[in-house]
């Protein structure tokens, strides 16, 4: 358990059928709290977007924002692998200028891998960045980089065409390099179909039980949204309720004049008071 997770864990794990554990962090305190869990892999996704930067969809998310979050998150984590998303546009401009921003993800963070979403259209990327001496995990089904193309935040591989490109793609990553493959919103059958036929690990976010690992977006696992969660999430604490009720008794508590109370409190000796007096 204390072993630090590396590429060959990875691997091996698939092969034992050790089921993969992965979670987003985006800051330190989060990170430690998942690594200190014991989960095997923390992405810090570009997820991020969403979730601490409030914009409506991945694609605004920089390298130099991946980059400040990514190292957060390092400090905080001691056993876990950390894989830092190559966000839209940093990795679909030229081979050149892939290898040259997962380079700075891994020189200025401490991260031990990069992801990148799309399939054998990237593949030339992943082989480049992965020759460059960067392991690199896939991401097909929904890619959340390309929601304007896709149409929508929907399942993806549901019809005949669909799918059979979709494993397509998964062979043509794995021939570039990736040690693993996020498959996310995709139907269980072909989420297994996809994991019965990689050599590399399958790591699923709603793609089913079959996956050789799961994946979920950590403030959706602790509940820390009132609002609608995806059909995939499971909820395992409502930290949102949580959280609101604590501040809602802080702000009571001041207006009442109960807090501070003695016990948080400081004091001075009566004779320098008197003088001040
Ligand atoms: O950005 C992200 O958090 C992700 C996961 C949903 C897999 O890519």
């Amino acid at each position: 358990m204390s072993e630090k997770v590396t590429t060959a864990t990875i691997r091996k794990m698939k092969a034992e059928g050790t089921p993969i554990t992965m979670l987003t962090a985006y800051d330190y305190s989060m990170a430690k709290i998942v690594d200190d869990a014991g989960i095997d892999m923390i992405l810090v996704g570009d997820s991020l977007g969403n979730v601490v930067l409030g914009y409506d969809s991945t694609l605004p998310v920089t390298v130099d924002d991946m980059v400040h979050h990514v190292r957060a998150v390092c400090r905080g984590v001691s056993r876990a692998m950390v894989v830092a998303d190559m966000p839209f546009m940093s990795y679909q401009v030229s081979l050149e200028e892939a290898v040259r921003n997962a380079g700075r993800l891994m020189k200025e963070t401490g991260a031990h891998a990069v992801k990148l979403e799309g399939g054998r259209e990237f593949a030339g990327a992943v082989r480049a960045i992965v020759n460059a001496g960067i392991p690199v995990v896939g991401h097909l089904g929904l890619t959340p980089q390309y929601v304007h193309q896709l149409g929508g935040y929907r399942v993806q591989g549901k019809d005949t065409a669909a799918a059979e490109k979709m494993i397509d793609d998964a062979l043509a990553l794995e021939e570039a390099g990736v040690f693993a493959l996020v498959l996310e919103c995709v139907p269980s059958p072909l989420g297994r179909l996809i994991t019965e036929k990689l050599r590399v690990a399958t790591i699923g976010i709603g793609a089913g039980p079959h996956c050789d690992g799961q994946v979920l977006v950590v403030n959706d696992l602790l509940g820390l949204y009132p609002g609608h969660t995806p059909r995939f999430v499971k909820k395992y604490a409502n930290l949102h309720e949580q959280v609101n009720g604590a501040l809602k008794q802080y702000i009571d508590e001041v207006r009442e004049r109960s807090f501070p109370g003695p016990e948080h409190s400081f004091t001075m000796s009566e004779e320098v008071l008197k003088k001040l007096y």
